[in-house]
C-alpha cells in the first residue's frame, strides 16, 4: 500500500488552456480568428454540458464559437446539410458533432460528411489513417491526446511499459491504444473489452491502464498491480439522492479501495474530463493554422 499522486487535470488542463491563449493572441494579431462550431441534436443532459463548457473555453480564449443545438427529430440529410455549411464557412476552422446522436442518426456518415481538415475529434477516416501512420498533421481524439499529456506532465515513462485499455471505443479505447504503442511512446499495448477472458488478470499486467468501458466502478482493487498508473476515463452518472441533482459522477475505478494500490491515479470528477476539452481547443489552433497556412500557399 501506497500513498497514491492524485493526477489533478484540472490544473493541467489549465496549463494547456494557457499555452492556447497565448497562441490565440499570436494568431488573432495575424487576422486570424480560431472558430469552433459546436453541434448538438437532440437533449441529452450529459451532452448538454459538455457543449456548453466546450462553447464557453472557446469564449474564454477569444475563439469564434458557433453552438448549434438541432432538435432530436432533426433528420440526416438536414444535420448533413448543417454540416456541409459549416466546411464552406471560412470563419470555422473546427467541427464537432456531439456523440452520442439520436438512434436514428448515421452517425458513420456524418464524420465522413465532416471536411477532415476540419475534424478537431480526429474520427474521419483520413484522419484515423493519419494516427496510424504517425503523421502529425492528423487530429488526435481529444480524450486520449488529453490522457497522453497527463502521463506526460506527471513524468510517467511509457518507454516498455506495459499498457492496457480497457475498451474499444472510436472515440477512446482504439486512438489511446495507438498513441501508446507509437514511436513516440513505445508501450506494448493490450487493448481489452467486455469479450476479454480474465479481464482482472489482464489489468494485473498493466504498469499503466486505461479505463474506458463507461461501466461504474468496474475496476477492483484487486485489478491492480502494486504501483500501477490508472487513467480513468469513465464519466458515469449514478443516481444518488443524497444530491440535489440527484446524481453523482463516478469513473470506471472504484477509486476508494483502488487508490491505496497505486502510484498515480485520476479522480473523477476532475481527472481526464477537464483535458478533453483543454485538447479539443489545442486541435482548434492546429486546424485554424493549418487552413490558413493553405489558404496562402503559391
Ligand atoms: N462524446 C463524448 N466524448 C466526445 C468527444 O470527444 N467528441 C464528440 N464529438 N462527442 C463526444
Amino acid at each position: 500500500m501506497t500513498t497514491p499522486h492524485i493526477i489533478d487535470g484540472k490544473s493541467v488542463a489549465a496549463a494547456v488552456i494557457e499555452e492556447c491563449r497565448a497562441e490565440t493572441a499570436a494568431l488573432l494579431a495575424q487576422g486570424i480568428q480560431p472558430g469552433l462550431a459546436v453541434v448538438l441534436v437532440g437533449s441529452d443532459p450529459a451532452s448538454q454540458v459538455y457543449v456548453g463548457s466546450k462553447a464557453r473555453t472557446c469564449l474564454d480564449l477569444g475563439f469564434h464559437s458557433l453552438k448549434i443545438e438541432l432538435p432530436a427529430e432533426t433528420n440526416q440529410e438536414q444535420l448533413l446539410q448543417v454540416v456541409r455549411d459549416l466546411n464552406a464557412d471560412p470563419a470555422i476552422h473546427g467541427i464537432l458533432v456531439q456523440s452520442p446522436p439520436p438512434p436514428h442518426i448515421d452517425e458513420e456518415a456524418v464524420i465522413r460528411a465532416i471536411d477532415p481538415r476540419k475534424d478537431v475529434d480526429g474520427f474521419h477516416p483520413e484522419n484515423v489513417a493519419k494516427l496510424v501512420l504517425e503523421d502529425p498533421t492528423g487530429f488526435v481524439p481529444c480524450t486520449p491526446a488529453g490522457c497522453m499529456k497527463l502521463l506526460e506532465v506527471c513524468g510517467i515513462p511509457t518507454a516498455g511499459a506495459e499498457a492496457v485499455v480497457i475498451g474499444r471505443s472510436m472515440i477512446v479505447g482504439k486512438p489511446m491504444a495507438l498513441l501508446l504503442v507509437s514511436k513516440v511512446s513505445n508501450a506494448t499495448v493490450t487493448i481489452a473489452h467486455s469479450r476479454s477472458k480474465d479481464l482482472p488478470g489482464i489489468c494485473r499486467r498493466a504498469d499503466i491502464l486505461i479505463a474506458a468501458v463507461g461501466r461504474p466502478e468496474m475496476v477492483k482493487a484487486d485489478w491492480i498491480k502494486p504501483g500501477a498508473v490508472v487513467i480513468d476515463v469513465g464519466i458515469n452518472r449514478v443516481p444518488d439522492a443524497s444530491r440535489k441533482s440527484g446524481f453523482r459522477l463516478t469513473g470506471d475505478v472504484a477509486f476508494t479501495e483502488v487508490a491505496p494500490h497505486c502510484a498515480a491515479i485520476t479522480p473523477v470528477p476532475g481527472g481526464v474530463g477537464p483535458m478533453t476539452i483543454a485538447m479539443l481547443m489545442k486541435n482548434t489552433l492546429q486546424a485554424a493554422r493549418q487552413l490558413s497556412a493553405a489558404s496562402i500557399a503559391p
